[in-house]
């Protein structure tokens, strides 16, 4: 059947004390609307309309590239009127699904239940719910005898014996969209919050004698709702935890789950192991067999094969296949290894390319870097490449092998095989073959002082 999907989220969420809207706090790495975004695309329901008020252009901002339609509720009165904003957008849909932009948890198998159990009852509305052991702070859900709905009263319009109840409205429903618009017009704000309140509908519904049901979920976790930032550490670490577990399943071994955080969009590839105190951001890709970690931060770059990095920071780097890095080495932005590549320990790489089999096995700095296959740079070599105004070149070509403690005052070129003697500092173009060595000769001074 033909839905649309719309989230509410134009709420200002005054208790993350957050100059950001809530919605777009990040968890596990993605704005937490990106999330319900990525859970309701996967149910298979393409069409999504955002309601957005607070904040509105930041959240604009996140969907710039994709397909989401934003409805503007510029003053926030109450969830019912926020739905009714949306009106224009999806009256060509003959049911809609309804939820908020708050429950980054929530997962494509929860909705696609819900909408399976609307269609098989043919009801108007089907809200979802689930029991809970702390109830506190949603809407409560009140039945007949029978067990069909009778109305959901929110928490501050609750009574003392509504508020025992621990069966909560989720926040989640599936309408009929004709039916949701039209009970929408008849709803008022006669409520503790003066608002207009969505879960009125139902009532309304009931009333005319139209058929509501409930559908009662056991993934509780699913609609965990975000208000505050102590939600949001415990909704991070249970979407971290399955992120863990799908790698593992999928083949990657993770030594100590509890120590390693990997965003949402990591790809990691099989017989690749995750050591503890691990960090793996953005949209990184990690092939096989690779060894990552202890004490390893990786932010959006991309790692090939059989790669080791230990006890490193990796960000906006791409790296071949067969390399090691570390321990304690920082490859910086645009930092590109080919395959074979060794970065030592305290070696500092950024916005360079190293050819393959090339080494920089300790103590260096490497910036601004074109360096070819096969070459050696020696401990301690510095590329001079910023000259308090500007950033300049070095290049590197094939076979050059750069003695230690050299300094390479860029722009500088060193020709294929080229040689640089150790404690250099190499201001003018060496050409290929040539042992160019720059320093004072060494002089013997006889002196009389006994340290002994
Ligand atoms: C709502 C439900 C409650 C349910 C709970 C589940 C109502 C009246 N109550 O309560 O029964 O248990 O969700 O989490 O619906 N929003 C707008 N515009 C507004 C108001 C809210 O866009 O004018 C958005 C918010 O940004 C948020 C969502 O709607 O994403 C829910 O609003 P919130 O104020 O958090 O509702 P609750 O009080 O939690
Ligand atoms: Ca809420």
């Amino acid at each position: 059947m033909d839905y649309s999907a719309v989230i509410l989220a134009a709420g200002k969420g005054v208790r993350m004390r957050s100059q950001m809207p809530k919605v777009v706090h990040p968890v596990a790495g993605q704005a937490m609307v990106l999330h319900v975004v990525e859970a309701v695309r996967r149910a298979g329901v393409p069409k999504i309309t955002m309601v957005v008020g607070h904040g509105r252009d930041t959240i604009q901002d996140l969907f710039k590239a994709q397909e989401v339609q934003m409805a503007v509720q510029a003053e926030q009165l109450g969830t019912g009127h926020a739905l009714m904003q949306a009106r224009q957008d999806v009256t060509g849909d003959h049911n809609i699904i309804v939820l908020a932009g708050d429950i980054p948890l929530i997962q494509a198998a929860t909705i696609k239940s819900l909408i399976d159990h609307h269609e098989a009852s043919a009801a108007v509305a089907t809200v979802l719910t689930a029991r809970l052991e702390e109830p506190a702070g949603y809407g409560r859900i009140i039945r007949n005898a029978d067990g069909t709905l009778n109305r959901i009263v929110e928490e501050k319009d609750a009574s003392d014996k509504e508020k025992a109840i621990r069966e909560i409205n989720s926040g989640i429903y599936c309408f009929n969209t004709s039916a949701v618009f039209a009970a929408l017009q008849q709803i008022n704000t006669s409520n503790a919050q003066n608002e207009y309140y969505l879960t009125d509908v139902l009532k309304i519904f009931i009333d005319a004698g139209q058929k509501v049901e409930v559908q009662i979920t056991d993934a509780y976790r699913d609609i965990y709702g975000i208000n505050d930032r102590v939600q949001l550490a415990q909704a991070e670490s249970i979407l971290r935890q399955r992120k863990n577990i799908e790698l593992m399943q999928s083949g990657v071994t993770i030594m100590d789950p509890g120590s390693t955080f990997i965003d949402t969009m990591v790809k990691i590839g099989n017989d690749t192991v995750i050591l503890p105190f691990t960090l793996i951001e953005g949209n990184t890709v990690i092939g096989q067999a690779c060894e990552i970690g202890p004490s390893t931060r990786i932010s959006a770059s991309s790692i090939g094969h059989n790669v080791h990095i230990e006890s490193s920071r990796v960000n906006q780097a791409v790296i071949g296949d067969r390399c090691t890095i570390g321990p304690f080495a920082y490859l910086r932005p645009a930092t590109v290894l080919h395959n074979d590549v060794k970065v030592g320990d305290f070696v500092e790489i950024k916005k360079s390319v190293i050819g393959e089999n090339s080494k920089v096995p300790h103590l260096s700095y490497v910036g601004d870097a074109t360096v070819g296959r096969k070459v050696n740079i020696g401990a301690g070599t510095i590329t001079c490449n910023y000259d308090g105004r500007n950033k300049h070149e070095t290049v590197l070509a094939d076979g050059v092998f750069i003695g230690s403690n050299t300094n390479l005052v860029a722009p500088v070129k060193i020709g294929e095989n080229s040689i640089t003697g150790a404690g250099s500092t190499i201001t003018r173009d060496v050409p290929p073959h040539t042992l160019a060595v720059e320093r004072a000769e060494q002089k013997m001074l006889k002196h009389h002082k006994d340290n002994r």
